[in-house]
């Protein structure tokens, strides 16, 4: 497995790239704006694709690089159904795993320093966000923050992992890398406390001052969307009444681009073509499976995915391969389901 663990100083952040071999798939958690290109020169160093970009939570303290990797590697962007930033691709809730080749992540979620705080399991050791840090825990009073939510998550699923469980937190100011549940049950001065009371005692009479970085990186966090109101205006992001229209129009081919799990919860629009965005340049070109069905019949390709991220991406993609008539649905599946659209389930 290749594991690396990167730090950028200003903001004393964490940020995890991690694939099961050389050549293969990867994924990045808590990457840093500012690092961005740090990252891809190391996913060209280690000869490795990065495919997902997670964000534990939305961050105060730093811009996050989600939205710059993306551009640049067409990965997909991974945050948890709480969070309020404006587009990520998916979105997971308790018990989702996000999955790369050869790598498995379960989602847990653990909120109290916000209330889109994910922890992220992965065999022998869990990726703690700002919820567990080493010997300390994150702040709670600010993005609705919540000290007794906090306490659950600590105590009662993060402390309840095996002892020997590996704690790679988002943050440290002091220099340690890495601890474990063990040590942090033992050794964490917050965790020393006898109730859920002392703990929220505790946590709000911490007095810190806000991150200096807050006004300028939460607004930021919330807007990393790829460029919507740039996407939405284009002639090829159909909204949900002309997206409905079509149905049934034999001369169009509604692509799923989510993966089979994502499909399986929130269910398919009837008669469309499953082409998981994972595989999408391999389909839009010459010879792949979309290209051939749309030069072969002349349909028109009508892209969808869970919130329009990743079949806007697609429309770019299949236009760059000589697919200038496709068109993506804006929104994705959420908006289709808010408008009452039929969905198999
Ligand atoms: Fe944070």
């Amino acid at each position: 497995m290749i594991f690396r663990q990167l730090f950028d100083a200003t903001s004393g952040t964490y940020t995890y790239l991690i694939a099961s071999r050389r050549g293969g798939e990867a994924l990045i958690i808590d990457p840093v704006l500012e690092k961005v290109d740090r990252y891809l020169q190391l996913v060209r160093d280690l000869d490795v694709k990065l495919v997902k970009a997670i964000d534990t939570h939305l961050h105060a303290d730093h811009i996050t690089g989600l939205g710059a990797l993306r551009d640049r590697t067409q990965c997909v962007t991974v945050m948890g159904e709480q969070t309020k930033a404006d587009v990520v691709s998916i979105r997971v809730a308790e018990g989702d795993t996000v999955d790369v080749e050869g790598i498995a992540l379960e989602a847990l979620y653990t909120p109290g320093h916000t209330d889109d705080s994910y922890s992220y399991l992965m065999q022998d050791r869990v990726f703690t966000g700002d919820t567990l840090l080493i010997r300390g825990t994150g702040r709670t009073d600010f993005q609705n923050g919540d000290p007794r939510a906090q306490y659950e998550s600590i105590f009662n699923k993060l402390l309840k992992l095996p002892t020997e469980t590996l704690v790679y937190p988002a943050h440290d100011y002091k220099g340690d890398t890495v601890s474990t549940i063990g040590e942090e049950r033992a050794c964490n001065p917050r965790l020393q406390v006898k109730s859920v009371d002392e703990y929220v005692d505790l946590m709000n009479n911490l007095k810190l001052a806000n991150p200096k970085m807050m006004d300028v990186a939460v607004p930021a966090n919330i807007h990393v969307g790829l460029a919507q109101d740039d996407v939405a205006h284009r002639e090829w992001t159909l909204d949900i009444a002309e997206a409905l229209a079509l149905m049934g129009n034999p001369d169009v081919a509604f692509v799923d681009l989510r993966e089979a799990k994502e499909r399986c919860k929130h269910g398919v629009i009837p008669n469309s073509l499953h082409a998981p965005y994972v595989d999408l340049m391999e389909n839009v070109h010459a010879g792949g499976m979309l290209y051939e069905l749309a030069r072969a019949t002349s349909r028109r390709l009508l892209f969808y995915c869970a919130f329009g991220e990743r079949s806007a991406m697609a429309v770019r993609a299949a236009q760059g391969a000589g697919l200038g008539s496709a068109c993506h649905i804006k929104g994705g599946i959420n908006a289709w389901k808010k408008a009452g659209g039929p969905l198999n389930t």
